[in-house]
C-alpha cells in the first residue's frame, strides 16, 4: 500500500462488538492496543496492563475480525526483560489470535528474534505510553535536538525487521522525514498528515471518550446517543411504559 500511495487505515478494538464494527467498515488494520488499560479497564495508564488481559481481549477481537490485519500490543513488562521473554509473550498473543505484535521502542534484538520466530512485528516510537514515567507525562517527543533520537530509533526498528511502525505524538515534519526515509509504512497518531497511514482509538473516533484530544476527532457523538437512549429506557421502566404487551410472551 505504501508503494501504491494508498493510505492505511487503522483503529483500535478491545472487544467483539468494536472489532466487528471496524471490520465491517473496511479498516485495514485493527490494533488490540494496550490503551485498553485506560480506555476500557479504568487504569490511569497502560503500565498495569498484563499479558493475560491482552490475551483475553485479543481472543474477543479475533472473533469479530474477518478481513483486517489483527495486531496485538505486547504490554509493559512482557518483552523488556529478555529476548526469550519477548518471543514467549509474542507466541501467546499469536495463540490468542493476533497475526502480528507491536512493541514500544528500539528493542532491536527482540524484534529480530520475534520476527525470526515467524511473527511480524510492528514498531512504535515517539510518545510511547509505556515510558510515560521516563517522559514525565504525555508530551510530544522529537522536538528540536531530540528529533535525531526518534529518527534513529525508527531506522533501527526497520533494520531489525519490523513490517511497519507507529509514530505517536511527534512533530509533523519529523514524521514526514521518517516516512520518506523508511521503506516500511509509518502509521501516525498525533504525527501529522504525512504518514503512510493513521491509527486512532475506537472510543475517540466514536465520541465515547470523556476527554477530547488534540490528535483525535470524534466522527459521531456516540456518548450522547447512549446517554439519550439509556435515559429514555430509565424513564420508560420507571413510568411503567416498558415492557409492554408487545415485549411480552
Ligand atoms: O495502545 C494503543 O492503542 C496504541 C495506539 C494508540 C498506537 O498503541
Amino acid at each position: 500500500m505504501k508503494a501504491k500511495g494508498q493510505r492505511i487505515v487503522s483503529v483500535t478494538a478491545y472487544d467483539y462488538p468494536s472489532a466487528s464494527i471496524a471490520d465491517a467498515c473496511d479498516v485495514d488494520l485493527i490494533l488490540v492496543g494496550d490503551s485498553l488499560g485506560n480506555v476500557v479497564l479504568g487504569y490511569e495508564n497502560t503500565i498495569p496492563v498484563t499479558l493475560e488481559e491482552m490475551e483475553h481481549h485479543t481472543r474477543a477481537v479475533r472473533r469479530g475480525v474477518k478481513e483486517a490485519l489483527l495486531v496485538a500490543d505486547l504490554p509493559f513488562g512482557s518483552y523488556n526483560s529478555s529476548v526469550q521473554q519477548a518471543v514467549d509473550s509474542s507466541v501467546r498473543l499469536m495463540k490468542a489470535g493476533a497475526e502480528a505484535v507491536k512493541l514500544e521502542g528500539p528493542y532491536t534484538e527482540a524484534i529480530r528474534a520475534v520476527t525470526k520466530a515467524g511473527i511480524p512485528v510492528m514498531g512504535h516510537v515517539g510518545m510511547t505510553p509505556q515510558s510515560v514515567n521516563k517522559f514525565g507525562g504525555f508530551k510530544v517527543q522529537g522536538k528540536g535536538e531530540s528529533a535525531q533520537a526518534v529518527r534513529e530509533a525508527a531506522c533501527q526498528i526497520e533494520d531489525a525487521g519490523a513490517f511497519s511502525i507507529v509514530l505517536e505524538l511527534v512533530p509533523a515534519d519529523l514524521a514526514m522525514t521518517i516516512t520518506k526515509s523508511l521503506s516500511i509504512p509509518t502509521i501516525g497518531i498525533g504525527a501529522g498528515p504525512h504518514c503512510d497511514g493513521e491509527v486512532q482509538v475506537f472510543h475517540d473516533v466514536m465520541g465515547l471518550s470523556e476527554q477530547v484530544f488534540k490528535h483525535a476527532k470524534d466522527y459521531v457523538n456516540a456518548r450522547s446517543l447512549m446517554v439519550e437512549g439509556l435515559r429514555k429506557y430509565t424513564d420508560e421502566v420507571r413510568n411503567n411504559k416498558f415492557p409492554t404487551e408487545e415485549n411480552s410472551f
